[in-house]
């Protein structure tokens, strides 16, 4: 396979060939933020809102965007190649400063880094997860590189045969390692509300909108842990795994151990919205 076309400052460049600093905060610190875009039909999915939450990461680490929307979109669509599903990874970091300081540099250029990849297939049967605790910092908001937390409960996950964590903090199930989350009670489909504990999915926003406008009762509101027992459903949704039904967690069937009527109702809504943006509408 030849080496994919990426972009880092300024350049499209193979992928081998792409090199940052040692120097650079984001290898030293973590310091700095991504994004995740769906790209269906050679489209990027909800430019306006990635591009909008990036504005927001980037303010929450004291930063601004290097480039302006139209110069985003352009850049996304000389990386993106052919029409099957993929995704854009973005990351921005501080830059590379001359010496390693905890404290933010003076006019260090932030390193600013795309490529596109193929989005792996949906399992649609299902898959088995875990509750773990949440041991991550207080700006869950900040879609930050900093993924040390995520990446010990995501891989404590799969030592157990999952494919998610589901994050538990002060008794409340908040989100999945990379995921947010949603179950069914009592026929309502409920999501944990937005604030700086969770990343504000734009999957998540996306099935908020879509179960208002299709009249499937849904609430945005604390999801207490216990009740992810007594949950006829349990979902995560990302941009990378659109809306993926737990059947299985921590070793307890989900409902009756396949995904669920307002699953595949949610799913059938969510893959006609892809579709619609793929014939150009
Ligand atoms: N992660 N919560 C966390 C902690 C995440 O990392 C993600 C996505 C989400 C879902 O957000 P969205 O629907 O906008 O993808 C929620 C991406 C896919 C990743 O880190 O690869």
């Amino acid at each position: 396979m030849t080496d994919p076309i990426v972009y880092l400052n300024g350049q499209f460049l193979p992928l081998g060939e792409a090199k940052v600093s040692v120097l650079d905060r984001g290898f030293l610190f973590g310091d700095g933020v991504y994004e995740v875009i769906p790209v269906y039909g050679g489209k990027p999915f909800r430019l306006a809102e990635h591009l909008q939450r990036l504005d927001n990461s980037l303010a929450g680490i004291r930063m601004t965007s290097p480039l302006t929307a139209e110069q985003w979109s352009d850049l996304f669509d000389r990386l993106i190649r052919g029409d099957h599903d993929q995704s854009i990874y973005l990351q921005i970091t501080r830059g590379a400063a001359p010496k390693r300081d905890h404290a933010f540099p003076k006019e260090t250029p932030p390193t600013v880094f795309a490529m596109c990849n193929p989005i792996a297939p949906i399992p649609a049967s299902g898959v088995r997860a875990i509750t773990v605790q949440d041991i991550r910092w207080d700006w869950c908001h900040i879609k930050a590189v900093t993924l040390l937390a995520n990446v010990l409960l995501r891989q404590q996950a799969v030592e157990q045969g999952c494919a998610e964590a589901i994050l538990v903090r002060d008794g409340q199930a908040i989100e999945g390692a990379a995921s947010n989350l949603f179950v069914v009670v009592d026929g309502i489909l409920v999501t944990p509300p937005k604030g700086n504990r969770i990343l504000p999915g734009i999957t998540r926003d996306l099935v908020v909108e879509l179960a208002q406008a299709n009249a499937v009762p849904c609430q945005e509101r604390d999801i207490a842990a216990e009740e992810l027992s007594r949950a006829a459903e349990v979902w995560v949704t990302s941009s990378t795994r659109e809306i993926l039904p737990i059947v299985e967690l921590d070793g307890r069937t989900v409902g009756n151990g396949s995904p669920g009527p307002v699953w595949a109702r949610m799913n059938r809504l969510y893959q006609e919205f892809k579709e619609t943006l793929r014939r150009g509408g």
